[in-house]
């Protein structure tokens, strides 16, 4: 029988959990036996008796739930002590920082564990179910429109009261993939006027579609995707024009909600100091990007620097704030990776198969691919 252990997540500020009880619920069915931590969705409101309703095996945090695991799922990548608790041949799913210059891939190699990165699922179709980069974006781009809401100086929808006609604020997102789109929807929702921005042709329709304005489509390219669907780093003239079109329309927004992000590369760096100084005060720029190096020359990771009255924002780990909703999707994720490892009872690590073969790590792999 294969054994799934679901640990205490420990890093700073984590909620979340990797598997919530439905998912547990759904794999033992399967035949598969699940240990959780006792307290592992504690923070995310989800109880250790609805884990064992759900057919789980509460486990203490003293490590004795690894004992003969055969998957370990996190959140996040394990602490030094942690890896060192991973049984020898065991899998580990979590989102593991590919891209860390530490040591964290040998250890585990060194072990003879097969860690498999949340970050590296493929951009296919029938990998979509099981990419949490894109859920957990989902849970990011609709409360950065929240966290920027709370800053602003102004209310988001038009209101016609007794006490005057209030217009709506105007809000602008730049890049419109996952965490974009869903920024675009939830200003929409609060009543904001919205516009957008993106360098890659396939963004505008979708932009146009949840009812917001496109800015610029002449800075716009089919080249400027890659065959996975991310963008590609743009040359330098190309650049230029980015800054100019995004400089030209910050000064008439409130609100603006960054990004853009270029895999496995730091943030293109797409507002200048000089550029925020063109912004009203009491405007407010919510950096999505701050944790690869900023879309915003001035973000600082985990702070909320004020330019000339312009707050600028560059919160961390934005899905921990919405937990339970964030770890019912990152969990739907998992599962379904779990089901695409353990077919008839036997888990399968299949390095020839393209999703898992992407996905897994090893130090040489580590070494080449970002
Ligand atoms: P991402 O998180 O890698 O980047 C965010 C956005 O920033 C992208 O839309 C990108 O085009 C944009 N961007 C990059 N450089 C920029 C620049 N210099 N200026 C302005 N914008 C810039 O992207 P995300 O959210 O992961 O999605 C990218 C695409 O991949 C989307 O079309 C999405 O639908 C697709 N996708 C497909 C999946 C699948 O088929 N399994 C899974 C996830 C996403």
């Amino acid at each position: 029988m294969v054994r799934v252990l679901v640990p205490m997540e420990t890093a700073a500020g984590e909620t979340r959990v990797a598997l919530v009880p439905d998912s547990v619920k759904r794999l033992v069915a399967s035949g598969i036996e699940v240990r959780v931590e006792r307290g592992a969705g504690s923070r995310a409101n989800l109880s250790d008796a609805a884990y064992e309703a759900a057919g789980a095996i509460l486990v203490g945090g003293d490590g004795s739930g690894y004992e003969g695991a055969d998957v370990v799922a996190r959140v996040q990548r394990p602490s030094p002590a942690e890896a060192e608790r991973l049984p020898e041949g065991s899998t580990l799913i979590a989102l593991l920082q590919p891209a860390a210059t530490d040591d964290l891939a040998q250890r585990l190699a060194a072990r003879g564990v097969t860690a498999l990165a949340l970050e590296r699922v493929p951009r296919i179709t029938r990998a979509q179910s099981m990419d949490v980069l894109s859920s957990q974006a989902t849970v990011a781009g609709y409360k950065a429109v929240l966290v920027g809401a709370m800053e602003l100086d102004k209310f988001l929808p038009m209101l016609t009261t007794a006490a005057g006609s209030i217009a709506p604020a105007r809000t602008f997102v730049i890049g419109a993939g996952v965490a974009g789109l869903q920024a675009i929807a939830t200003a929409r929702r609060l009543g904001a006027i919205v516009s957008a921005f993106d360098i890659r042709a396939a963004a505008a329709e979708q932009v146009r579609s949840l009812g917001a304005t496109f800015v610029a489509s002449e800075v716009v390219s089919a080249a400027a995707e890659t065959a996975g669907g991310y963008a590609r780093e743009q040359a330098e003239e190309e650049q230029q024009r980015t800054l100019a079109t995004i400089g030209g329309h910050l000064p008439s927004v409130d609100l603006v909600i960054t990004t853009a992000q270029i895999p496995g590369r730091p943030a293109p760096r797409l507002i200048t100091a000089e550029m925020v100084a063109t912004m009203r005060p009491g405007s407010v720029i919510v950096d999505l990007a701050a944790e690869t190096g900023g879309n915003c020359a001035v973000t600082r990771l985990g702070e909320t620097v004020d330019v000339h009255g312009v707050k600028v924002m560059g919160p961390t780990n934005l899905p921990a704030t919405a937990p339970l909703h964030a770890s019912q999707m990152f969990s739907r994720n998992v599962l379904t990776l779990l089901q695409h490892l353990i077919k008839d009872g036997a888990l399968t690590v299949d390095l020839e198969d393209e999703i898992t073969g992407a996905m897994t790590l090893s130090p040489a792999a580590g070494a080449q691919r970002p």
